[in-house]
């Protein structure tokens, strides 16, 4: 397949600071690995938007959002573009909340074709400035994609500002919900809140828990979280490195117990990038700034790598 390496160096959305800087520490990592993986590749840098961060920001429930909405609107135009030349996207971000710009540039490409998602993360990534507990907006991305506000399950009061900026985010590759919440499947998900589980309820979404993950295998698990999404046409793939257990590394804003270990992650990701349907993978969250030694950019490289590799030699 025609991969493109495309990299987004967000970090508004994230709640700690530092997130931007994982590309550059995968990228460190594959050094001190004597890997050729960067070389072999010619990036496409998405603008990020970092500048927000030293201008005073008075969105509590959305935070950085003006922001965050220039930064998806980039994202969502270089997918969308390379979408259109049926590029393959290995994204690699830094805060969660590129990957609505993700999806909403693949739906845009090809906005007939049902669109299926993977979502392995330790979190379910589905509130509103209307449930969030933070305001962070990496807790945000399927919620956008959903055009989801969740207000049955409402907590937080939004001003009439912030609820400007969600309206043109939920818009950004059309007025239209860019996938069914009964197309997400939840991989390892562990750390949710109320109003999200209300959410996952109501729409039946599955997860497969890190224990189900080691007792059926994951060869099972590919096979069942692929059936799920059975007449879908397309599928992308979002891996957030805080899916992976926080013994591994603390190296992520937000690291959870109970986690998939590196092999786990690895061939998971190994295995799903097989099916044909797979247009797009990102990974995310990588933050060397909370870590010591590169630990987790280290790990996350290794499944970069092999993920790739994976695509690459079952095509
Ligand atoms: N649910 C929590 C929140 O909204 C944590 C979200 C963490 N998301 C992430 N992409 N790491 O603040
Ligand atoms: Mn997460
Ligand atoms: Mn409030
Ligand atoms: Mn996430």
């Amino acid at each position: 397949r025609n991969i493109k390496l495309v990299e987004v160096r967000s970090e508004l959305a994230a709640g700690t600071r530092g997130a931007s800087l994982g590309i550059d520490a995968l990228k460190v990592a594959s050094l001190g690995k004597k890997s050729d993986f960067f070389t072999r590749f010619d990036p496409i840098n998405v603008p990020d938007a970092n500048n927000y961060l030293w201008k005073n920001n008075p969105y509590p429930h959305a935070k950085y959002i003006d922001g965050v909405h220039e930064v998806l609107g980039n994202v969502h135009d270089t997918i969308k573009a390379l979408r259109e030349e049926k590029k393959f996207p290995i994204v690699l971000a830094g805060d969660h909340s590129t990957a609505a710009g993700t999806i909403m540039g693949i739906k845009a490409a090809n906005p007939e074709k049902r669109l299926g998602v993977i979502w392995i993360d330790a979190h379910a990534d589905i509130h509103s400035p209307y449930t969030s507990p933070s305001g962070n907006m990496h807790g945000m991305p399927l919620g956008m994609c959903l055009q989801e506000d969740n207000l049955e399950n409402r907590q937080q009061d939004p001003s009439a500002e912030e609820i400007e900026y969600w309206e043109k985010i939920k818009k950004i590759g059309g007025d239209f919900p860019k996938i069914k919440a009964s197309d997400i499947v939840y991989i390892a998900v562990r750390d949710t809140e109320e109003p999200e589980n209300k959410l996952i309820e109501k729409h039946g979404i599955r997860n497969f828990t890190t224990q189900e993950v080691r007792q059926k295998g994951i060869t099972q698990i590919s096979e069942e979280a692929l059936a799920i999404l059975k007449d879908c046409e397309q599928i992308y793939i979002s891996f957030d490195v805080d899916s992976m257990d926080s013994s591994i590394s603390v190296g992520t804003g937000t690291p959870v117990p109970d986690g998939l270990t590196v092999q786990e992650a690895l061939k998971l990701n190994m295995e799903l990038i097989k099916d044909k349907r797979v247009c797009c993978w990102e990974i995310v969250e990588v933050n060397p700034t909370l870590d010591s030694e590169n630990i987790m950019a280290q790990n996350a490289f290794e499944v970069l790598e092999s993920t790739t590799k994976s695509l690459v030699s079952n095509f």
